[in-house]
């Protein structure tokens, strides 16, 4: 059996910088401020922590966060937009400290938010854990996807198929590919050691998303919101550590 304690080790640590510099995201958001500033303040905070912010410069990634508003799907890029009253944000940070990575977003409500965009916060949170309960040893990918795939289908929403989570470890995204939709018992099957994300991205409208000439914003095709969360995790015999869990 290979040993994976390092690895653990490790991928909890960088796991932990990146899930309180999102607590210290938390602080700062409200209407008013700039996604720039939330970038500002992730590059602070992951390199006073001895780590580096594994997006900047990652395949000419400009900055060291990924925010995504309204109806952008993931990599949106900070910029001196302006958060407003209803808008809803995912901050995506990745901590890169000796030789791992801890991936891990939110998406964050500023001020009030429509009932709507309540809703699909919380089910996109919900699905996310609820997938996570159910790993351990043995289970198929294809349970975690069509965990999350029926909890959202449910309310009504769809599951973004243009992108997934990954394992992660050494390198920011490796192997396998983790579906956020799927048949149960399908797939390859969840092995003791393994690190990857779950990190589903759920739309208001339909699953369909197209990326703007920038090269990384991804929104959805019918403008619909979307949201996002993201934990890192490494599985055991028996379920799996959350690495990217706030203490808060
Ligand atoms: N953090 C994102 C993920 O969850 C990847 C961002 S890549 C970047 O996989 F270059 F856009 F930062
Ligand atoms: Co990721
Ligand atoms: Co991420």
């Amino acid at each position: 059996m290979n040993n994976f304690k390092e690895a653990f080790e490790k991928t909890r640590i960088s796991g932990n910088i990146a899930a309180r510099a999102l607590d210290e995201v938390a602080r700062i958001m409200k209407p008013g401020i700039k996604t720039e500033e939330i970038d500002n303040l992730c590059y602070e905070f992951i390199n006073d922590h001895g780590a580096y912010s594994a997006p900047l410069f990652y395949r000419g990634y400009p900055k060291s966060c990924c925010t995504s508003t309204n109806h952008i799907v993931c990599h949106g890029i900070p910029s001196n937009k302006v958060l407003k009253e209803g808008d809803i944000i995912n901050v995506d940070v990745t901590a890169l400290k000796d030789g791992w990575h801890g991936d891990t977003s939110r998406t964050f409500e500023i001020g009030e938010v429509s009932v709507k965009a309540k809703n699909l916060v919380k089910t996109t949170y919900e699905a996310m854990m609820k997938a996570i309960k159910i790993v351990r040893d043995g289970v198929y990918f294809g349970d975690i996807g069509s965990t999350i795939q029926n909890h959202v289908e449910a309310q009504g929403f769809s599951v973004v198929q243009d992108f997934c989570g990954h394992g992660i470890g050494k390198s920011f995204h490796e192997e396998p590919n983790v579906l956020h939709y799927g048949e149960k018992g399908t797939g390859e099957k969840v092995k003791t050691g393994m690190i990857f994300t779950i990190e589903p991205m759920i739309n208001l409208g339909n699953h369909e998303t197209k990326t703007l000439n920038d090269g990384w914003t991804a929104v959805t095709k019918d403008k619909s919101l979307s949201a996002q969360f993201e934990h890192t995790i490494g599985v055991t015999s028996d379920s799996c550590e959350i690495f990217t869990l706030s203490k808060k």
